[in-house]
């Protein structure tokens, strides 16, 4: 493969990892291709804007024939899917557009991918379309049922249904990965880790859902990028890789960390109503990819939360923009009853 279309890349992993392809391979051309919705913005590419081989298109993963034009243009051999509507709160108040864009934008890039020839397709999924495990059971391996319980879930859950469909029946060369969550540089403040982050910073209370025992699986995004491209360069056609760092964190846990690390107390942890239908507990069984394909993650979740705190800090005029505008209102909204 030499030229990439990136889906997605404008937001939080999908700038993360077209960094990463820029400054890792340099014999690839990037077209990042972005609807820069709320979630996106080019400042996360700040940088790498101008690098020869980076090509933006403004571009929705729902309007099949600019997807058609730009794999044409660009002779685009491979093509890695973040695009999505990604914050499992929004799906419950709106779920319309978790189907438009996470089920209809992917038939689209498949159909493209199948006509035009492309020669690998990845589709970046979710642990969450495992579902919910109760505390003693066993983490999700790539063979656990799909169970999603969530409309944003279910619509992931349903496109990599369409990829299965694509490999199966037009023999599309195509991959998937399912990862757990992630946290770093760049993250949309509307997710719970820099959400914790950019509260703190402005003495504002944090919201913890129901009793804050629920648990996630983290993984560092700069980990979850390696795994991605490991899985692109060398994953087997067909296949599902599962994608985590074994770091299971009960909510209140993370929270706590993130209050130490900032020096603040416990008085910011405001208890408020769950979530509707929370999933309880996720975790990955990674033991596929790391036999198979040999990735392991470079830092420790200490290591990388750290990392991440410092980034945040540095970048609080990165906050400031991203939380201005439409975000203030919809956050108001939810959390404030305004
Ligand atoms: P994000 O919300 O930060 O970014 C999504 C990006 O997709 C944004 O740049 C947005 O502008 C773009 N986009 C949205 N709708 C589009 C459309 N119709 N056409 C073109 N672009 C569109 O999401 P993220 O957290 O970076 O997640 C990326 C992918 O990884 C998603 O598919 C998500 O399901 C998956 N994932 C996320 C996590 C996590 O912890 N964040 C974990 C596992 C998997
Ligand atoms: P989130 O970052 O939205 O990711 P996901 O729901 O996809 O796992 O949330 C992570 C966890 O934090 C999840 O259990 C919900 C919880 N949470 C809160 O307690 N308060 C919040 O304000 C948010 C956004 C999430």
């Amino acid at each position: 493969m030499k030229n990439i279309l990136v889906t997605g890349g404008a937001g939080f992993i999908g700038a993360n990892f077209v960094r990463m392809l820029l400054s890792e391979r340099k014999n690839l051309k990037v077209v990042n291709f972005d609807a820069l919705t709320y979630a996106g913005n080019l400042e996360n590419l700040d940088g790498f804007m101008e690098n020869k081989n980076h090509a933006f298109v403004h571009g929705d993963i729902r309007n099949r024939e600019l997807i058609e034009k730009t794999i044409k243009e660009h002779k685009i051999d491979g093509i890695v899917n973040f695009a999505a509507e990604s914050h499992v709160d929004r799906s419950i108040s709106g779920p319309g557009i978790f189907i438009e864009t996470n089920v209809t934008g992917t038939l689209n890039l498949l159909l493209c991918a199948k006509e035009l020839g492309v020669k690998r397709f990845l589709q970046v999924s979710t642990d969450e379309v495992y579902g919910s495990l109760s505390p003693d059971e066993e983490a999700f391996t790539e063979e656990t049922h799909i169970k999603p319980n969530s409309p944003y879930s279910a619509s992931k859950a349903s496109a990599d249904h369409l990829v299965h469909a694509f490999h199966h029946t037009f023999g599309l060369d195509s991959v998937i990965t399912r990862c757990s969550n992630n946290y770093g540089p760049y993250q949309f403040p509307e997710k719970m880790l820099p959400l914790c982050i950019n509260n703190i910073r402005q003495d504002k209370q944090i919201p913890v859902y129901g009793d804050g025992m629920q648990i996630r699986d983290w993984l560092y995004v700069y980990d979850h990028c390696s795994a991605i491209l490991r899985v692109l360069e060398n994953g087997e056609s067909g296949e599902v890789y599962n994608i985590g760092g074994s770091n299971e964190k009960t909510n209140i846990e993370l929270v706590k960390t993130l209050l130490g690390l900032l020096g603040k107390d416990e008085s910011l942890i405001k208890f408020v109503k769950d979530r509707p239908g929370h999933d309880r507990r996720y975790a990955i069984d990674n033991s596929k990819i790391t036999n198979s394909l040999g990735w392991k993650p470079s830092v420790t979740f200490e290591q990388g939360i750290a990392k991440t705190v410092d980034w945040y800090l540095k970048n609080q005029s990165w906050l400031d923009h991203v939380t201005s505008g439409d975000y203030q209102k919809y956050y108001d909204k939810m959390y404030l009853n305004k």
